[in-house]
Formats: structure tokens, sequence, C-alpha cells
């Protein structure tokens, strides 16, 4: 039985009978793949897209979706072996997985780190502890990293350039400013599906602290060795957005400082001026700006970047829908 946890646990050709999937449930709105099926999607964190685009997915291709969330309209969780459940969880992972499993086809689980203790929420628990109990398929709907997101962001890329094939492309994954120390999960992803797709890739970040983990940094390399492309790190503005093709951007909180994010607020607060704005859109090659959502304007990206012909932002959005309906037929008919 599989899962989708990771785009990096599917093969090039998995991914790619995905993505074609998605574009035909693009063109054709409503089916049947679904008929009958289920899926419990548990959200331990907000979401708009997400769970609008997996409850409306499900429903289009015939089947019903059923939305928790633990610790407020269903019961908290525990995900620790041999804990004295003598605190506020209410019942283990390794039935809830099980009973959902009797109740649904596929499971769809949303669980973003803590922000205390890194080596803690590389880990996954949440995620793996579904994936460990559950005897249906389970869908990664963003933990520590967002594989529902890459496939809308390389649909939305293949659209807008008309080809499958992405080598070539000069791709820049840029840090943002935001107030706040968020979620790696996107900035992981980003980083995985552009060098699968075998583009050049720059990550564009304020310092050596603001780089991934290794594991990424990892897959991103191996993917290079694998089906050719490029990854480099560059703390340098204009020569990163140089002749880029693709900007995408994120904010994320320095890895160094998890759980003891005060003294990295003084820090990220030096690099508000890695906004994308149109100086330096200017500098690349007509490229295209994309953005998982939600995003501060005028903090992350300016107004006049989100309403440019060139962001496609609001298309990938879209995309989720599709992309997901293709995940769901393909994990529920397996
Ligand atoms: N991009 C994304 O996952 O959006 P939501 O958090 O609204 O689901």
């Amino acid at each position: 039985m599989k899962h989708f946890l990771n785009t990096q646990d599917w093969s090039r050709t998995e991914l790619d009978a995905v993505l074609a999937d998605a574009a035909r449930f693009k063109r054709e709105k409503i089916g049947d793949a679904l008929k009958g099926k289920s899926i419990a999607l548990v959200f331990f964190n907000p979401s708009m897209r997400t769970r609008t685009s997996f409850e409306l997915g499900a429903f289009q291709l015939g089947g019903h979706a059923v939305v928790l969330a633990p610790g407020k309209d269903a019961w908290p969780i525990e995900f620790d072996l041999g804990t004295v459940m003598d605190g506020d969880t209410e019942e283990h992972i390794a039935e809830v997985a099980q009973v959902l499993s009797r109740y649904v086809d596929l499971i769809g689980v949303r669980a973003f780190p803590k922000f205390v203790d890194w080596a803690s929420d590389r880990e996954d628990k949440v995620l793996k502890g579904f994936a460990k109990y559950a005897t249906v398929p389970v869908i990664n709907m963003e933990t520590i990293t967002h594989p529902c997101q890459e496939l809308a962001h390389a649909l939305a890329l293949q659209e807008h350039f008309g080809t499958t094939d992405l080598r070539g492309k000069k791709y820049v994954l840029t840090w943002t400013y935001h107030p706040k120390a968020l979620n790696t999960a996107v900035a992981n992803s980003a980083l995985t599906i552009a060098t699968r797709m075998g583009m050049d890739v720059t990550l564009l970040c304020p310092t050596a602290d603001y780089l991934l983990d290794e594991r990424y940094m990892g897959w991103a390399a191996q993917n290079v060795a694998e089906n050719g492309g490029s990854l480099q790190v560059s703390h340098d503005i204009d020569s990163a957005y140089a002749g880029a093709d693709v900007v995408y951007a994120k904010s994320w909180g320095a890895l160094p400082f998890f759980g003891n994010w005060e003294p990295e607020k003084p820090i990220r607060d030096q690099y508000k001026h890695f906004i994308v704005d149109e100086r330096k859109m200017a500098l690349t090659n007509n490229g295209v700006f994309s953005h998982c959502l939600p995003l501060r304007r005028n903090i992350k990206a300016t107004d006049a970047v989100m309403d440019a012909p060139y962001c496609i932002a609001v298309n990938e959005a879209e995309n989720r829908l599709h992309v997901q309906k293709a995940v769901m037929a393909a994990l529920a008919n397996q």
C-alpha cells in the first residue's frame, strides 16, 4: 500500500502520471474515480486552500470527505508510545488511525512543527504515526514538507511554459521576510520539486543560518545528481534574480534558533528588503512569480508583484484541487 508522504518517495514516472491525471481532471471537472469512497481530513492547524480543495475534490469525484480537528472538535491524540496518558490527550494514534481506517479509504494529515525543538519536529511524528497505524493510504496535507503544494506548483509551471520538461529553467527559491518565524515545509518542498524537475536552482537566503535542513538540502543534491540541473546557494539578491525564469518566495525561521526565537527576531528584521518587488522581478528573464499562499502583501511581496500578469500564485492555488484529485484517485484505486 502506497502513501503520499513526500514526493521524494515517488518515482518520477509516478509523479509524471499524477501530473498528467491532474491536467485531465482540470479539463474534466466531474468524475467517479472516488465513487463510494471517503477521506478523513485531519487538521491540527488552520487551512483555507487545503481544506477547501480536498473536500471539493473528493465531492467532484463522487467521494465524501470528513474533516476532523483533534483537540477542537475531536479528541486530543497522544503520539508517543509508553506514555502514561494522565495529561490532556484522550486517545492514542494507534487506535485513532486504525479506527479511521475502518471508516474511510484515505486519511489526510496536516500537522505543522511545534517550533520548540527541531530535532523532534524533523521526525514528523504525527504524519509517521498515522502512516504506521493506518491500514489505508495517508496523504501529507503539510507537515514538514508540503508535497501537494509541490505538485500544484509543478503543474502551474508546466502550464506557464507550455511543456512538461522544465530542464534548463533558472529557478530561484527566495527567502522573504515575515514578522513571525514560519515553517520550512514549503521551502523544503520547493527545493525538492524544483531539483526533481531538473531545473537550475538557486536558494537565496540572507545568511547560512537560513539554509534548510540537511535532509532537504541532501534530497536536492541527490536530485541534481540523478536528474541533471544544478543547485547553488546565494546570499546576493541581484545576482540570484538575474536571468531567473521562476521566482518562488517563502519565509521561514532560521533552524539554529528553533525553539529560541527571541534572538532570531532582530536578525530576521534586518532582512525586510528581501521582499519580492518590481525592481527585483525586472532583473529576471521575464520570469514568473509564485507563492503557496497565504501571503502578507507588502511584507513578502508587493501589491504590484501580486497583481502583475507574471504572478501565477492563484493558478497554483487552483491546481491544488486538480493534483489532489489525481493523488486521491491514484491512492484509493491502487
Ligand atoms: N497553501 C496552503 O496549503 O494553503 P492553506 O494553508 O490555506 O491550506
